[in-house]
């Protein structure tokens, strides 16, 4: 039983197909958007730009291109949360649009905000994105989205659509070989407990059978296969390293895991 009594929904691996995952989606980051904020606000910061546990920042990685390139340009952030990563845009000239599923994740972005932000935010599914062809210069995503989503060419091909040709499309997700492991942060998990190989979801389910939380999984070579069918020029895959800095445990990143096995891959796409 959880705080309020209610029954703990109950791990189980079976499908679960676009209507479902992102239903699921919606409610669970409603529900545990103010717990997310208060852990990972602190690391993730307000206005700064990090593709993931390991604390990579646009800053220093500049995947969408030179920092002093982005004034002016349009840029959509899928998944974005609180839009941390939308307002180190702004502050850069660029003009972010903040899209994400969850109200209660924006509601975050207008807290930090003082409830006028200074680029939209618009609530809708990645799946359907609600902009005409051809409207951005520049996509990004960390972890927003694409883990959570059981049809990725979908929102692949939505992106590619929004955005301009040339245009850069730059996300991050769980990294694949994570998905043999336990999602432990200890020297539980550094051991092959699952095949890689298997994409059947990883779903939490309530006592009536429905799911309230779904991760999906693509191996690396699927990953790939999905960018060039939606029409992706695959540029680089950034894994990045865990820096000595980096003391903090993320759920089941950390420093243990993150200097044996990689824990995020970020795709750098161009669309032609
Ligand atoms: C791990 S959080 C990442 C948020 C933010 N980018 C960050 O780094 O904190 C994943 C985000 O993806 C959003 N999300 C999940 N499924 C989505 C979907 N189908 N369409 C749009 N956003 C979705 C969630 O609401 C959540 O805010």
């Amino acid at each position: 039983m959880n705080q309020d009594s209610e029954p703990e929904p109950e791990a189980a691996r079976r499908d679960a197909g676009a209507a479902e995952s992102s239903r699921a989606s919606r409610g669970w980051w409603d529900r545990n958007a103010d717990e997310y904020q208060r852990e990972h606000g602190g690391f993730l910061g307000d206005d700064r730009f990090v593709w993931g546990p390991e604390g990579l920042d646009e800053e220093e990685a500049g995947l969408l291109g030179p920092a002093g390139e982005l004034a002016g340009r349009s840029v959509l952030e899928v998944g974005a949360g609180a839009a941390q990563c939308s307002r180190w845009l702004a502050a850069r000239g660029a003009r972010p649009v903040a899209l994400d599923i969850s109200h209660r994740q924006l509601q975050h972005a207008l807290r930090i905000d003082g409830a006028v932000p200074a680029f939209p935010l618009v609530q809708a599914d990645a799946g359907a994105l609600p902009f005409a062809d051809g409207s951005f210069d520049l996509a990004c995503s960390a972890y927003g989205a694409l883990p959570f989503v059981a049809d990725p060419v979908r929102v692949l091909r939505e992106v590619r659509r929004v955005l301009r040709p040339g245009g850069r499309w730059v996300f991050s997700v769980t990294h694949p070989v994570r998905w043999a492991f336990p999602d432990e942060p200890g020297a539980e998990g550094l051991a092959v407990t699952a095949s890689y190989f298997d994409r059947t979801p990883y779903v939490e389910q309530d006592e009536r059978g429905r799911a309230v939380y779904v991760e999906h999984h693509r191996t690396l070579g699927d990953r790939v296969r999905d960018l060039v069918a939606a029409g992706f020029r695959l540029v680089d895959l950034v894994e990045p390293e865990w820096p000595g800095w980096n003391r903090q445990e993320w759920g089941g990143w950390s420093p243990l895991r993150g200097r044996l096995i990689p824990g995020t891959a970020i795709f750098v796409c161009e669309r032609d």
